[in-house]
């Protein structure tokens, strides 16, 4: 399975760069994935004309399966309602054909109105259990904007998603493979309990810290290895993380599930 994963292109930035998104989604339908996953920050502030501009953009994509989520950028300005006008549900699931069977993918809405952190909250967990609990088709990936584990090379981290502890509880327990996200504008992987945690960095703006160049990710979930190359629009690309397709767990965890999260039951 392949997947190409971009974030954080910011229309309506100052530092936004046309340029780098249409060579991004040139070079995209080039690589034909089967699935695009967009982790968030879609616009600068949350406006109207911010995400019409981003779909047009977007529309571009020759991919049958694209998969968008919101970033706190997004949702600023209540601009959660044009996001569901523009791009439609803010949380879906989405059966994606691979070459090996059939992946879920599951985007979650981790904004919070007009806030830098994110939180996925309690009343989705028994729902993103739902979706992933004994899939045995393929690859099970969650898209999600904030980062669950901390990125190095970012400064501060004070906007991470505040039940990461929770969330990556849940995570374990259900078998999710991979999470995509991006927010911190610095692409970074890590494997920790089975679980790939793979950050994308800004694709097409200058809001970069340190030395990251603005890029996107291509994931390549092979029968054996899994590889994650680093690609500059319009430049060229490095190799990002390489693991075994299995991951290592060789340690186990014994206290029950239900000792740490609950999940809430809503009445409807
Ligand atoms: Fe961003
Ligand atoms: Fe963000």
């Amino acid at each position: 399975m392949r997947i190409v994963q971009m974030s954080d292109i910011h229309v309506g930035s100052g530092l936004f760069d046309p340029g780098l998104l249409s060579a991004a989604i040139e070079e995209t339908n080039a690589l034909e994935p089967d699935l695009v996953a967009v982790a968030g920050d879609l616009t600068m502030e949350g406006y109207r004309w911010e995400f019409d501009e981003a779909r047009e953009y977007l529309d571009r994509l020759t991919c049958p399966s694209v998969l968008y989520a919101m970033g706190n950028h997004d949702a600023k300005n209540v601009g959660y309602r044009h996001f569901e006008d523009v791009f439609g549900l803010r949380e879906r699931s989405m059966i994606v054909p691979v070459p090996e069977g059939e992946a879920k993918v599951v985007a979650l809405d981790s904004t919070k109105p007009d806030l830098d952190e994110g939180e996925v909250g309690r009343e989705h967990y028994a729902w993103l259990d739902r979706e992933f609990r004994g899939w045995d088709r393929g690859p099970r990936i969650l898209i999600v904007h904030h980062h669950i584990l901390a990125v190095p090379g970012t400064g501060r981290d004070v906007n991470n998603l505040r039940d990461a502890g929770d969330v990556m509880a849940i995570l374990r327990e259900v078998g999710v493979d991979m999470v995509l996200s991006g927010h911190r504008h610095v692409p970074y992987v890590w494997s920790i309990s089975g679980i790939r945690v793979v950050h994308s960095g800004t694709v097409s703006t200058y809001r970069i810290r340190g030395t990251m160049p603005p890029s996107y990710n291509v994931v390549e979930l092979g029968p054996e290895k899994v590889t994650i190359t680093l690609k500059e629009p319009g430049k060229g690309e490095e190799p990002l993380a390489s693991f075994a397709r299995e991951p290592a767990k060789t340690s186990e965890f014994y206290p029950a599930f239900e000792r740490y999260v609950r999940y809430d039951e809503l009445p409807f």
